[in-house]
């Protein structure tokens, strides 16, 4: 929660790399979330201006571009347009999408960096750095690969390692390699400006103290960077492909800096204020951007995937802390990763959900309730297309699809396409109108505190409060016997549908837009950027809206059911399936030491499966008889979801033969069968071979 009284909000979603197209993984992290975030608060009346663009400098451009043997330029020309169109499809609602490619961008990179320059925030070294001499380049980031220092894994980057998240420099890798010609890199000598971020540490750690708030994961990643201690890093490269470093700071201390551009992670992030002073000039208020970056006042949000945390929560605000004029972020909330269908995504094998690819087929509001209802806020979350289709058809087309449906049929047919008026309403209208007041603060408040799952549950809530209300009413009784009761449902459900037209918009803003058509709604305030803060509001839609008598609209479907063979469809789009277990939760922790003596009292043995079946009512258990050599047992284990029994029936496995006997549902469980279960909590099976009743150990 924030404290502090806010003028104004400015909301940042993560630049994307204009090195491909966007998917899911995207949405979930950065893009959705935010676009939630913004037209709520735009419904609410508040100040908004929210700003992305593409990323299009460094080495994650150059390298496509390579690979595809055309200019980074090409690349980035290519995917912006791509990216801004199926952007746009999907509803986000940016005040301006930027490119980091223009003028105003590198202006305002060099401006930055020089003024840090100045301040002598820098430091400035000559070293040995990897050089590939077949490619006569030096060798940054994402050009030179090999085995990480901290976990082993030998397709480091020479920025990150992917698979412990460990922040590298190309001169702490062992064994590099280019990944340009595969060469083995030579040392070459070579100038570079860091930024001493241990200058900052305290700073920042006061800084963070000041934020409980912010989301544990967030936290939890923060915190344990401030624990190793932060490291200067270079931002600075010697690559063909940035925003170059400015010659004029070169020259006044002598170093040539031809050649040199400025880190992409340094430029990125100021592609916000660059894109907020672009929004500023293409308002005709050229000054307008500095009340957004420099006034108190502003309540600045960065939305981001996981992977971008350090970025934004210590080395751009450790920039802005040392350029001194700028605020800093009052929240920084994160998301954890979307897997797809139980893996981890992956571009390289097509294990992606292509947002352009889902706009050819499909509806963008479906996927924006589906995918908020999945979204990795606390921990990595699961998009699959089974769940998709539930939530469409069971929630979408079920609950708010068919309440509107039987609300306009009824208005429709038995109150002259109207809204008929309330006349003595009952218990039961009352409590309902008194109910819907609650919503706007229920489903706000979760907004406002990036939980965005929470807000759509509650949006969802208010769908099924009408249709329970609309079944106890009965009005195809009352209507025959009641004709003012019926009509007075009718009103009530009505005004639900309107709240609801409102209240729904920052998840499913084109279907908003479509449902106040129907009931004939205008004069709702806009969710869209630039709009008026006139008309109907947020927190106006826990009123009735309506007024008695107003004109609807033709009754059409809202949301339509997904049939199976469309599922099936894009289902078989993925690639092929993860083989590895990637996952990022942590290992357990190793238990309290023991000694050999108590080791020795285990009696493991080798046994062979001679049956397995399922046992009636229990979702967990499998019968096992297991030949120990020297006699038979029977065990149970909880490995029913794990195997087909079946599969076990013949193969060789470890047992404790030394464990107490265990009664389980009924039934005597005379030892134990060893099988190892991975962080994702997949069961494997310890196979063994030799004798059975032999002994392990
Ligand atoms: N392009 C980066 C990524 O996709 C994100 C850049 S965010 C910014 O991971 F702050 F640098 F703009
Ligand atoms: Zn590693």
């Amino acid at each position: 929660m924030s404290q502090k009284d806010f003028d104004r909000i400015l909301v940042t979603a993560a630049l994307p790399y204009a090195n491909g197209p966007i998917h899911l993984g995207h949405l979930a992290g950065a893009y959705l979330p935010p676009d939630m975030f913004c037209r709520y608060q735009r419904l609410k009346g508040k100040d908004v201006v929210f700003v992305c663009g593409s990323d299009e400098m460094g080495v994650a451009i150059m390298i496509r571009a390579r690979n595809e043997g055309v200019s980074p330029k090409d690349i980035v020309d290519r995917y912006h347009p791509m990216i801004t169109d199926s952007f746009e499809k999907f509803g986000m609602s940016f005040d301006n999408f930027s490119r980091t490619t223009n003028e105003i961008h590198s202006e305002t990179s060099q401006e930055f960096f020089r003024n840090l320059a100045e301040k002598d925030v820098f430091s400035l070294k000559t070293e040995q750095q990897l050089f590939d001499p077949e490619a006569g380049m030096f060798l940054a980031d994402r050009f030179v690969v090999g085995t990480c220092p901290s976990c082993g894994n030998d397709n480091a980057y020479g920025d990150q390692c992917e698979k412990c998240g460990t922040t590298l420099s190309p001169m702490e890798l062992v064994n590099p390699r280019s990944t340009i010609t595969d060469a083995t890199p030579e040392l070459r000598e070579t100038t570079h400006w860091y930024l001493p971020l241990g200058d900052f540490q305290e700073r920042l750690e006061k800084w963070i103290d000041t934020h409980p708030e912010w989301k544990p994961n967030v936290l939890g990643q923060i915190k344990s960077w401030l624990n190793d201690g932060l490291r200067e890093r270079a931002i600075t490269r010697d690559v063909p492909w940035g925003v170059p470093v400015p010659q004029d700071v070169a020259e006044k201390i002598g170093v040539d800096a031809s050649g040199k551009v400025i880190y992409v992670w340094f430029d990125a992030p100021i592609g916000y204020i660059s894109a907020t002073k672009e929004w500023a000039k293409e308002q005709g208020k050229p000054e307008a951007w500095k009340s957004y970056w420099q006034d108190e006042k502003t309540r600045l949000v960065h939305f981001i995937g996981k992977d971008n945390i350090v970025f934004h929560c210590l080395m751009f605000p450790a920039m802005l802390m040392a350029h001194g004029a700028y605020v800093l972020p009052d929240n920084v909330p994160a998301n954890e990763f979307l897997n797809i269908e139980g893996s981890k995504l992956s571009t390289s094998r097509n294990w992606a959900v292509w947002l352009h690819e889902y706009l050819e087929d499909l509806d963008p509001d479906l996927l924006r309730y589906a995918l908020a209802t999945m979204l990795p806020e606390t921990k990595d979350a699961d998009f699959n297309w089974n769940e998709f289709q539930t939530r469409v058809n069971s929630e979408l087309a079920d609950v708010l699809g068919n309440f509107v449906n039987r609300t306009m049929t009824f208005a429709h047919r038995f109150a002259k396409g109207k809204v008929p008026e309330l006349v003595k309403p009952d218990a039961l209208d009352q409590e309902v109108i008194e109910k819907l007041k609650t919503f706007p603060d229920r489903i706000g408040s979760a907004y406002d505190n990036y939980r965005n799952r929470e807000a759509v549950f509650e949006t969802m809530a208010l769908a099924r409060m009408g249709n329970k209300y609309f079944n106890d009413s009965e009005p195809w009784h009352s209507r025959k016997t009641n004709a003012q009761q019926c009509a007075n449902t009718i009103h009530v459900s009505l005004q639900i549908c309107a709240s609801l037209a409102v209240l729904m918009e920052p998840v499913l803003p084109f279907s908003a837009i479509r449902m106040r058509k129907m009931l004939g709604m205008e004069g709702v305030r806009s969710s869209e950027p630039g709009q008026s803060k006139d008309g109907i509001s947020w927190d106006d839609a826990g009123q009735c809206l309506l007024p008695v008598g107003q004109k609807l609209g033709e009754s059409e479907i809202l949301f339509s059911k997904i049939e199976d063979d469309v599922i099936e469809e894009q289902k078989a789009k993925l690639g092929g399936p993860e083989e590895e277990v990637e996952t990022s939760e942590p290992y357990e922790p190793v238990k309290e030491i023991i000694t050999y003596d108590d080791f020795v009292k285990l009696d493991f043995r080798m046994g062979t499966v001679l049956s397995a079946e399922r046992i009636p009512k229990s979702k967990k258990l499998l019968k096992l008889q297991i030949d120990l050599g020297f006699e038979q047992r029977q065990i149970l284990a909880g490995a029913a979801e794990h195997f087909e029994p079946e599969s076990l029936v013949g193969q060789q496995v470890a047992v404790v033969a030394n464990l107490a006997p265990r009664k389980m549902m009924g039934m005597e469980s005379q030892g134990m069968v060893l099988m190892a279960e991975d962080r994702t909590g997949a069961l494997s099976i310890m196979q063994s071979t030799g004798e059975d009743g032999a002994v392990i150990r």
